[in-house]
């Protein structure tokens, strides 16, 4: 739940706002925020990196939830900012997030992106691979500028999350790899091109993870491979970048680790092996996206259809899914919901909340306890706010749910929602 979530006569409240007046006033399905929960969890970033690791910064990596408002509250927060395209840099030019604090991601961000993120002026983009250092060096000598970059490193960490989220093993389309020594040795190469700066090293090595283990290791790795860099090159990095990947609980019985402990175990990882390696400190970034928003985020449906297949299973039809929420049928994401209208009784029932398109595998919520249902109630999804609305379609013709920021008892609508006409308007 998200932080300031209450129940009020039966119906569950967020922000002081009643969720069940505003799915009848608003409409659903309808993305609901908690700005406060977003806030928070900004700060506690912020400031447990701030204690084990002053020299640090904390990158809001946009991909999990992007629009305007969230960019305003990232950069009003002290956020630094994560983008992995041109689409998403535009949006920060579009808020005036400082340039200078973005980074750009991709692992084949196209020659007009790059172009659109040196012009722009962004701090750091994020390089992946040889052949793209070659492209960013050509495109600032042609702007007459040099830009600062990472090199993105594969650390042979194998996290265990599901295997489409895994980024930081051998065996990926992500970043220069280790073997053969392969990152080690383009580090020469990368230093030899006029107009890029290499100012430091970066890696990911997944999302959704809740051992700080894998965390732990990945900046033993890194910490280590600056330490040759200096000792063979001759070159002091400022700055390490040890990628998000923080997992969130879903349903009740996840156990992920806290924001505050993960600051503890990485933070203190890096000042660690830096001692060992006799390695001055480089400032230490994260870019967390997950870990911000899942939990601050609440999808809210309408109950259509009710289907009872003795023996087999209840099928809770509501008036979204897949479109809105890909993550159950992607990744058999668990889903927790709860009836908002009713959210003070115990959920005695066993159901499956389907979604109103056509395809069988277009689940919300698989098998999951809920009240006992009624036509017409409205169901609360939690912890929606991570990679459902950035990932939503318009599959079968559905227009995308409003996005609504709840505080202080007042709702503001933040995102429209789509309409029929938004739908056609690229059709020529
Ligand atoms: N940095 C980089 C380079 C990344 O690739 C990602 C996520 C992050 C940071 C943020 O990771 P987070 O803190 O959110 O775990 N669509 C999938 C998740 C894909 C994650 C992609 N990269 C899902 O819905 O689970």
């Amino acid at each position: 739940l998200p932080l300031t979530a209450e129940v009020i006569d039966d119906h569950l409240v967020v922000g002081g706002v009643d969720l069940v007046a505003l799915a009848r006033e608003q409409g659903t399905a309808l993305y609901v925020y908690d700005e406060a929960d977003l806030r928070d969890r900004m700060r506690r970033y912020r400031t447990a990196f701030g204690r084990v690791y002053p020299n640090s910064g904390v990158l809001y990596a946009g991909k999990a939830f992007m629009n305007k408002e969230v960019l305003r509250i990232a950069q009003q927060e002290g956020m630094e900012l994560d983008v992995s395209g041109g689409g998403e840099l535009a949006c920060a030019r579009a808020v005036g997030f400082p340039m200078n604090l973005v980074h750009m991601h991709g692992n084949n961000k196209t020659p007009a992106e790059l172009r659109e993120a040196i012009g722009a002026g962004v701090g750091i983009i994020v390089a992946d691979s040889r052949i793209e250092v070659g492209r960013i060096s050509q495109i600032a000598g042609e702007l007459g500028v040099t830009q600062r970059i990472y090199m993105r490193i594969t650390p042979g960490v194998e996290a265990d999350t599901h295997e489409y989220i895994r980024t930081g093993c051998e065996d990926s389309k992500f970043g220069f790899t280790m073997q053969d020594d392969f990152a080690f040795r383009c580090v020469k190469d990368v230093m030899a091109f006029p107009h890029v700066k290499l100012a430091g090293f970066h890696c990911h090595i997944g999302s959704q993870i809740f051992s700080l283990n894998p965390f732990r290791e990945a900046a033993q790795v890194m910490v280590g491979f600056l330490a040759r860099v200096r000792d063979t090159y001759g070159l002091e990095v400022e700055e390490l970048d040890l990628g998000g990947g923080l997992g969130v609980a879903y349903t009740a019985e996840d156990q992920p680790s806290s924001i505050e402990d993960f600051a503890q175990v990485v933070g203190g990882a890096v000042t660690e092996f830096c001692q060992r390696f006799e390695l001055r400190p480089p400032r230490l970034l994260v870019e967390p996206g997950r870990s911000l928003v899942a939990n601050a985020g609440i999808t809210l449906y309408t109950v259509g259809i009710i289907k009872t297949l003795p023996d087999i299973r209840k099928y809770v039809a509501v008036d979204g899914g897949m479109s809105d929420n890909i993550r159950t049928a992607l990744y058999h994401a668990d889903y927790e919901p709860v009836i908002a209208n009713k959210a003070g009784q115990p959920r005695m029932q066993i159901v499956t909340l389907c979604g109103k398109h056509c395809e069988s595998g277009d689940v919300v919520a698989l098998d999951m306890p809920l009240q006992q249902p009624d036509l017409g109630d409205v169901v609360a999804v939690l912890a929606t706010g991570a990679y459902c609305h950035t990932m939503a379609s318009n599959y079968n013709g559905q227009p995308r749910p409003a996005v609504v920021f709840v505080r202080d008892g007042q709702a503001r609508v933040v995102t429209r929602r789509e309409t029929y006409d938004d739908l056609m308007r690229r059709d020529l």
